[in-house]
């Protein structure tokens, strides 16, 4: 709580720090203006009550008072627009900070567990709070106990015993304030799961790729019924979080109201027995109002700072995120042989193993076709190469050492990978290609090459802005509209999106052809083997014809390596892989799809 709190406060100052130094400073004299104020109109009225009133020391009494309360208020508003260009400042850095952590984790541990969907969600929103509310309330606190010293002053010249009545009002305020604020934090960070699911609904019905199964299948409704449920509850938690907290306010409001009474007739009756004068009841009553303003005002700033402080603990947690595998220091070999050696692997420690001890070897420049049902683990395999995870069982080496020695960039800089969930970016057609490698971004001839060896070149010379054009159903491209691919042209943009790494050892391809017709897939291997010829492939695909021609097919079944050698020694061993090539090639021969 405390390391929150201050690393909320010290973000002003870190963000803009002479800008948050003077709006400090202009705030401390702010909060003197209204006690000289009281103070000179206390003057004042003991001037014009004495009997022996001088016209122009009143005057300058008069006009003093009045200067300090104006000038004061004057002040707030500039400290106010002062403080809003430190919170943009702030929101910034904290908003950088944030997205810099999230786009620099290695792994994909973090990015795929929920829970951490849930934290960044508390943090994005605590992120954008808690520097404003908390030193919106460090700068009232500070105005307000400037004032609070002046009227305390007052107070204990006129009648003393109202300073600890007030002060136990306050310290009441405070804590019960402070305990609104732990339950509405709570509510929050109960809530922000539910909350989760109606952000995903409301996407859901604005999203284009899901537009058609929703029409079709009628569920506009549904997720709409359902997202309005998460709103209802959602606010229904939060509103009653604050209807405890509005009544324990309401209450102690009364109580002050009740202590200033009592003073009020204390001090009266001073004046009417002539113990005090009627400049100290103006003086008296100035002060009261003015503590007790003061520390509602605080009180108030508090609460939304203390919620703020607690969940701006997410924020730290998350951009203090450690990795979530080493990045190692290693340089990938070239030509290297990859091995697993007994690699076990689970997404979580108490989920199932999805790998059980997989032994593969896979020679520098062969191509390495892999086949298994679905949920056989070839997905999560590509991932443990690609060192989005380390399994925990057994090692994964590159020419010898294990991946989690080698530096996780150069790793990555030597795999180019057609994923099984590639990305369609609502892009140029040549930014879709050119990202493969950032470096060449810009270079249209490789981008250019890379889509012929993809072909789908023509495709795309086709376009009304050829190369330029933006593939997108959602984004406009300044006048024009987006221009949307089928899935099999997708699959080729993604193909020479991979194609575009031309430091690239190990090329991997996770059934990117199941898009494309059996000529199209024919003609992707065909290109392959021509284009990455000599490199190392791994080739995942559900048409076992495909992979024919491979130099070594392996089954993966269980979590482990069923069968392994080349199309011939696995149709004469006649085990699974031969069935199912004879139930496809018979299916391909009758006519029948599959
Ligand atoms: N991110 C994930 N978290 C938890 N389980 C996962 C995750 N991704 C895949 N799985 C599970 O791992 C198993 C293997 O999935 P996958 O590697 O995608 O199979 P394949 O590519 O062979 O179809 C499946 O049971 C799947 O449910
Ligand atoms: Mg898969």
């Amino acid at each position: 709580m405390i390391r929150s709190a201050t690393a909320a406060l010290a973000l002003p100052f870190r963000a803009a720090p002479a800008l948050a130094a003077v709006t400090l400073a202009l705030t401390v004299l702010a909060g003197a203006g209204p006690t000289a104020s009281a103070w000179l109109t206390g003057l004042l009225v003991n001037e014009l009550t004495s009997g022996t009133a001088s016209a122009e020391r009143a005057a300058v009494l008069a006009v003093g008072s009045a200067l300090a309360g104006g000038g004061a208020v004057a002040l707030l508003y500039l400290c106010g627009h002062l403080g809003d260009v430190v919170q943009h400042r702030v929101a910034l850095t904290v908003e950088s900070r944030l997205f810099r952590r999230i786009a620099a984790l290695p792994g994909l541990r973090h990015v795929e567990d929920p829970a951490f969907h849930d934290r960044l969600r508390l943090a994005e929103e605590a992120a954008q709070d808690a520097p404003g509310t908390v030193s919106q309330f460090a700068q009232e606190a500070v105005r307000s106990a400037v004032l609070l010293f002046g009227f305390t002053g007052a107070l204990l010249l006129v009648w003393p015993p109202m300073v600890p009545l007030l002060l136990v009002c306050a310290a009441t305020a405070v804590l019960a304030r402070l305990a609104t604020a732990r339950r509405e934090a709570a509510t929050e960070e109960a809530w922000v799961a539910a909350d989760r699911r109606r952000l995903f609904y409301r996407a859901l019905l604005t999203d284009v790729r899901a537009a058609k199964e929703i029409r079709l299948f009628g569920l506009g409704s549904l997720l709409h019924t359902r997202m309005v449920d998460s709103l209802t509850a959602v606010s229904g938690a939060r509103l009653a979080a604050a209807r405890r907290g509005t009544l324990a306010q309401s209450g102690l409001a009364l109580l002050g109201a009740v202590v200033g009474g009592i003073g009020t007739v204390v001090v009266a009756v001073g004046v009417g027995s002539g113990r005090a004068t009627v400049g100290d009841l103006v003086l008296f009553l100035g002060a009261v109002a003015g503590v007790q303003g003061g520390v509602s005002g605080v009180v108030l700033q508090l609460g939304e700072a203390g919620r703020a402080v607690r969940l701006f603990g997410h924020y730290l947690d998350v951009v203090g995120t450690p990795d979530d595998l080493e990045r190692g220091t290693g340089i990938p070999l070239r030509e290297a042989e990859i091995r697993l050696h007994d690699v076990w692997f689970r997404y979580s420690d108490d989920g199932p193993w999805v790998l059980r001890g997989v032994d593969l070897t896979i020679p520098p420049g062969a191509a390495v076709g892999l086949v298994g049902v679905n949920g056989a683990g070839k997905s999560t395999l590509v991932k443990l190469l690609c060192r989005f995870y380390d399994p925990q069982r057994g090692s994964i080496t590159w020419g010898g050492v294990d991946l989690r020695e080698l530096d996780v960039a150069a790793l990555r800089a030597r795999i180019g990978v057609v994923f099984q969930e590639f990305m369609a970016y609502d892009l140029t057609a040549a930014e879709n290609i050119g990202i493969g490698q950032v470096r060449d971004l810009d270079d249209r001839q490789r981008v250019t090459s890379a889509a012929i060896a993809a072909r789908v070149d023509d495709v795309l010379d086709a376009l009304p802005r050829g190369y330029d054009t933006m593939l997108s159903r959602t984004h406009a491209d300044g006048e024009r509209t987006g221009v949307a691919l089928s899935g099999g042209q997708w699959q080729r943009v993604a193909l020479a999106r991979c194609l575009m790494r031309a430091d690239a050892e190990l090329l991997v391809l996770d059934e990117p052809t199941s898009g494309l017709d059996a000529v199209g897939e024919h003609r992707v291997h065909e290109t392959l083997r021509r284009h990455a010829a000599g490199r190392t492939r791994l080739l995942v695909s559900h048409r076992l014809s495909a992979l024919r021609g491979a130099d070594l097919i392996v089954t993966l079944s269980g979590g482990r390596i069923a069968e392994r050698g080349r199309h011939d020694e696995l149709m004469d061993a006649g085990g699974e892989y031969a069935r199912l090539f004879r139930l496809q090639a018979g299916g391909y021969q009758d006519g029948r799809v599959r």
